[in-house]
Parts: C-alpha cells; sequence; structure tokens
C-alpha cells in the first residue's frame, strides 16, 4: 500500500509516496539518487548502508521508509560543503589513510560523526565496540580505528 511520508534529508524537505514495505535503502539510492547509501548484505551485517537517522547511525537496509515520517536523514552527501572543504570526520578518513576500495567508508564515517556528535570520550576498545556492526572487506580495521580516534580527537 503507498502512503505519502514527509521527510527531511540532507537539510532538504522530501515528499513521496513510498510502498509500506519499502526499505530506505532503496528510497535513498535508487529514488534520491544518494549512492553513498551502499548495497552490501541487505541484512544488517555489514553496515555499508548506514544513515544517520535524527543524529542515531542506523542500517538502512533494515529500516521502512515509512517510519522516516518527520524525521531528519543524514546521507554523507549531506556533508557536503559550499567551500569545497571536507567534514573534519571525511578528513580524518583521508589524514589516517583508512580509505582503500571505499565500500564500507560511507557508512564508518556517518557512524563516527554520530560519535563525535554524542560529545562523549571513548577508549579504543569502546570505539572497536562502536563500529563493530560495520564490515570491512578490505579489512583496514586498525587504519579506521585510527580515524575515528582521530577524529574524536578533532572535536574534542
Ligand atoms: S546492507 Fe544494510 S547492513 Fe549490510
Ligand atoms: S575500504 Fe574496502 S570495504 Fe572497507
Amino acid at each position: 500500500m503507498l502512503k505519502i511520508i514527509q521527510m527531511t534529508v540532507n537539510g532538504q524537505p522530501v515528499e513521496l509516496a513510498v510502498d509500506d514495505r519499502e526499505a530506505l535503502l532503496d528510497t535513498l539510492r535508487d529514488r534520491l539518487g544518494l549512492t553513498s547509501v551502499k548495497r552490501g548484505c541487505e541484512v544488517g551485517e555489514c553496515g555499508a548502508c548506514t544513515v544517520l537517522i535524527d543524529g542515531k547511525a542506523i542500517d538502512s537496509c533494515l529500516y521502512l521508509t515509512m517510519w522516516a515520517q518527520g524525521r531528519s536523514i543524514l546521507t554523507v552527501e549531506g556533508l557536503r560543503r559550499n567551500d569545497g572543504t571536507l567534514d573534519p570526520v571525511q578528513q580524518a578518513f583521508i589524514d589516517e589513510c583508512a580509505v582503500q576500495c571505499g565500500f564500507c567508508t560511507p557508512g564508518l564515517i556517518l557512524t563516527a560523526l554520530s560519535l563525535v556528535m554524542s560529545g562523549k570520550a571513548y577508549t579504543r576498545d569502546e570505539l572497536k565496540t562502536k563500529i563493530s556492526g560495520h564490515l570491512c572487506r578490505c579489512t583496514g580495521y586498525e587504519n579506521i580505528l585510527n580515524a575515528v580516534e582521530h577524529a574524536l580527537k578533532v572535536h574534542s
């Protein structure tokens, strides 16, 4: 059944008719063209489809678009700045050489951003747990952890 929903995506109001079985991953990638949101396992195991929903990192493959009514969605496209500079979290991933093929990177950047936005301090072991929902098939986990730590330091 189709339902009209209104949400905010990367700061812009969006109104769409969505099937009540439609996953947010499909809406963002296939209908809104936000291809930073990666289609990986589609069963909540890899974290590649992570977006921020009202500031919380969520697997968009497991989240129905109709649940996003009235909510604010952020994808990596929403970090784009008018002056062309990168968000400090993106810059931290570059500075720490934490990007290989890049497939896992958008989701990890958004999870890292959610940690920065929490305003809390985390030990390295806690950060390991926090990013454990993300699989990197290139297995560069040490550099990814360095990047998340770096991002948190920049904001502290
Ligand atoms: S595609 Fe959503 S968790 Fe893997
Ligand atoms: S950089 Fe290739 S999957 Fe993580």
